[in-house]
């Protein structure tokens, strides 16, 4: 088939079984397996032109990029252009509607979308295991931006193996995600850089040999919609990859002090029957859980609390697709 042009969608994802650290950092085999909830509402939009040009080129949000961000697209058109069995080098151009540094992670979405409007436009097939394995080497969590609604990232036994699948569709269970944007004034250590490090601590080696525990706990509240067991487990797996990152050489601290107050805050909340529940990526943002019906009085909660200078509510998202 004559190579050609197509636009993809990807949402972003939020981490209930938390990803940190590889077995190989090249490939991004993660040391273990991770569970995730898409975010609807919010994307990225993604077209791949393959063209006669003599190098690959990148837009996103209509400026030009070139250096690490530019290479990290080449690598997956690589991928693409070896499987396809073609030479053109091709023009990206991508969009996200939700603004950088909002506590959300974009790689996810981007690589997804990337992954999907890139093989789309290489004239391949490609199943939906096979384009997590694709996104997942763009940016490990964007394996989980490839399926539906609640997601797992399998660690796979080796590089085809490790891909995720969706464990419920997103209408399953109405919750939301209210991300309280703290104001960082540190900047932060890119997740690439976290991983590579993560073993350095002394701590990621019990985090590690008790992720099939967390992992089946928040499985089963997800399909059992139990809310009190889902905010315990992904508070907890979120304390304990903060314990990694404070313990890795050289130290990673996210969290500001707003951030340790909202982790209050909610707690006491849920004490007095607010069913929310907290969790935290690499930075210092807190994305709030709570059931769907309760969205508007949460917000309303987090932006009381002082050094929260914004709030995104997000539901249940779908997953990546041609458009
Ligand atoms: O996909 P990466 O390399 O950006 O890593 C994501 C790491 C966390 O967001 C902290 C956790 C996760 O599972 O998404």
């Amino acid at each position: 088939m004559k190579p050609s042009s197509a636009t993809a969608q990807a949402n972003p994802n939020i981490a209930f079984i938390k990803y940190w650290g590889n077995r190989d950092n090249a490939l991004r085999l993660p040391v273990n397996g991770s569970i995730s909830m898409n975010l609807d509402g919010l994307f990225t939009r993604t077209t791949v032109s393959f063209n006669s040009a003599k190098t690959d080129s990148l837009t996103i949000n209509s400026t030009p990029v070139t250096g690490k961000g530019l290479e990290r697209v080449s690598y997956i058109l690589d991928i693409v252009r070896k499987m396809a069995d073609i030479n053109e080098r091709a023009e990206v151009t991508s969009e996200n509607n939700f603004p950088a540094g909002a506590g959300i992670a974009s790689s996810a979405a981007a690589f997804a979308a990337l992954a999907v409007a890139a093989s789309k436009a290489a004239g391949l097939n490609l199943s939906e295991p096979e384009l997590s394995v694709l996104a997942r080497r763009g940016s490990g969590s964007a394996s989980r931006s490839i399926p539906a609604g609640f997601v797992e990232w399998q660690m796979g036994k080796d590089e085809a193996d490790s891909y995720a699948f969706s464990i419920a569709p997103a209408a399953h269970w109405n919750l939301a995600d209210c991300v309280a944007i703290v104001n960082a004034s540190h900047k932060k250590t890119g997740s690439t850089e976290g991983h590579a490090i993560a073993g350095t601590s002394p701590l990621q080696e019990a985090r590690v040999a008790d992720a099939p525990r967390r992992i089946e706990i928040c499985r089963n509240a997800i399909l059992n919609k139990d809310f009190e067991a889902f905010a315990n487990i992904i508070e907890h797996d979120s304390d304990m990859m903060h314990s990694v990152m404070m313990t890795s050489k050289p130290p990673l601290m996210y969290w500001q002090a707003a951030t340790l107050e909202i982790f209050h805050q909610v707690r006491e909340w849920r004490a007095s029957g607010l069913p929310v529940g907290y969790t935290v990526d690499a930075g210092a943002n807190v994305h709030v859980l709570c059931l769907g019906e309760y969205k508007a009085e949460v917000e309303k909660r987090l932006r009381e609390i002082p050094g929260v200078s914004n709030v995104l509510v997000a539901g249940v998202g779908g997953a990546a697709k041609v458009v």
